[in-house]
């Protein structure tokens, strides 16, 4: 009996040694010293013991069992202190690495670009208004003296969405809904989205113009010049060159288109500005008697200019973007430094 016990405590010892957790440990205590375990099974043969061996035994057991107590609480500190490390370690915190940085939202190119246009054009005494992208045919083209037959309604140009609806294929319907609401005067510029059939490393189906037209007794080519040079000047810098070039709209009479010289290479010629030294950034003119017609102003009594400005090309000038893409893909890392 003496010797089962002593064995018992030294396997129970050596058990206890080789535990590296709490949970292993208690397992050790429940096997030896727990109410099944293996000391209380040996306790139950000391009724077999002579009344002389019964005390030294029972002795011998309770000291046993007081040296396992003992030895399991300052193993259980040994272990929960190597559990603490353990868990200092895995979760440590570098303090020295960089802070998550936060990045506060910034406007789109296109928004800063239409916003700068309107402010521009409303210290110069217009207003701003607006119209739908999904547009009548009357309004996108009848209106706006382009007849059936004109190249600019052909299905290539134009997404249809009934054979009287389409995606507005310029901003200038806003220049008709505006006039049938407002008897003249009227300065006004209109900022939207609009849709062609057109999908290019220079062309996106959709994109965005600002139309700006001013109707009034007496207003001359002269009129239009001064604003827009005002404009570009304003826009991009006082010393960039500028010219009118004739051109054609069906709603404008006479038309011009508007050139600045390259931004790129100055005017000597790259292949931004096809070594021309120029690029175009609008198209003006007077507006058609044809239109005022249409919208029931006496074009002998008023006259006024109209223009239309591509904002994505804007866009590339001012900020040197060489491929219209980036401004719809939302790549963070482009849009992050407007
Ligand atoms: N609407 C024309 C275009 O989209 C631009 C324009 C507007 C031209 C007003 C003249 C007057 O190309």
């Amino acid at each position: 009996m003496k010797d089962r016990l002593e064995e018992m405590s030294r396997t129970a010892t050596a058990a206890m040694a080789q535990t590296d957790s709490e949970a292993a440990l208690q397992e050790v205590r429940v096997r030896f010293l727990g109410k099944k375990g293996e000391l209380t099974g040996l306790m139950k043969g000391m009724g077999q013991l002579s009344a002389e061996e019964r005390p030294v035994i029972g002795a011998l057991a309770n000291r046993v069992k007081e040296e396992l107590e003992n030895l399991f609480d300052s193993r259980l500190a040994v272990v929960r202190e190597a559990e603490i490390s353990r868990r200092l370690a895995r979760e440590r915190i570098d303090i020295t690495l960089p802070g998550r940085r936060v990045f506060a939202g910034s406007k789109h190119p296109i928004t800063l670009v239409t916003e700068e246009v309107v402010e521009i054009f409303a210290a110069l005494g217009f207003g701003v208004a607006e119209g739908p992208e999904v547009e009548k045919d009357f309004y996108n083209f009848e209106a706006l003296n382009i007849p059936k037959d004109h190249p600019a309604r052909d299905m290539q140009d134009t997404f249809y969405i009934t054979e009287d609806v389409v995606l507005r294929t310029h901003t200038s319907p806003v220049q008709i809904r505006t006039m049938l609401r407002h008897a003249p005067p009227v300065r006004v510029i209109a900022p939207g989205t609009v849709y062609r059939r057109d999908s290019d490393l220079t062309h996106s189906p959709m994109f965005h113009q600002v139309e700006g037209f001013l109707v009034d007794k007496h207003v001359t080519f002269g009129d239009l010049k001064g604003i827009l040079t005002a404009f570009v000047t304003q826009f991009f810098s006082e010393k960039v060159g500028i010219r009118f070039r004739p051109s054609f709209f069906p709603f404008t009479e006479p038309s011009a288109e508007v050139d600045i010289q390259c931004v790129i290479c100055g005017g000597t010629g790259c292949r931004v500005c096809k070594q021309s030294g120029w690029l175009e950034i609008l198209g003006s003119g007077m507006i058609d008697p044809e239109v005022f017609k249409s919208v029931n102003y006496d074009p002998e009594v008023y006259s006024g200019f109209a223009f239309g400005v591509g904002l994505e090309r804007l866009a590339m000038l001012k900020y040197g973007v060489s491929d219209l893409r980036l401004f719809f893909e939302n790549d963070l890392r482009f849009l992050r430094q407007f």
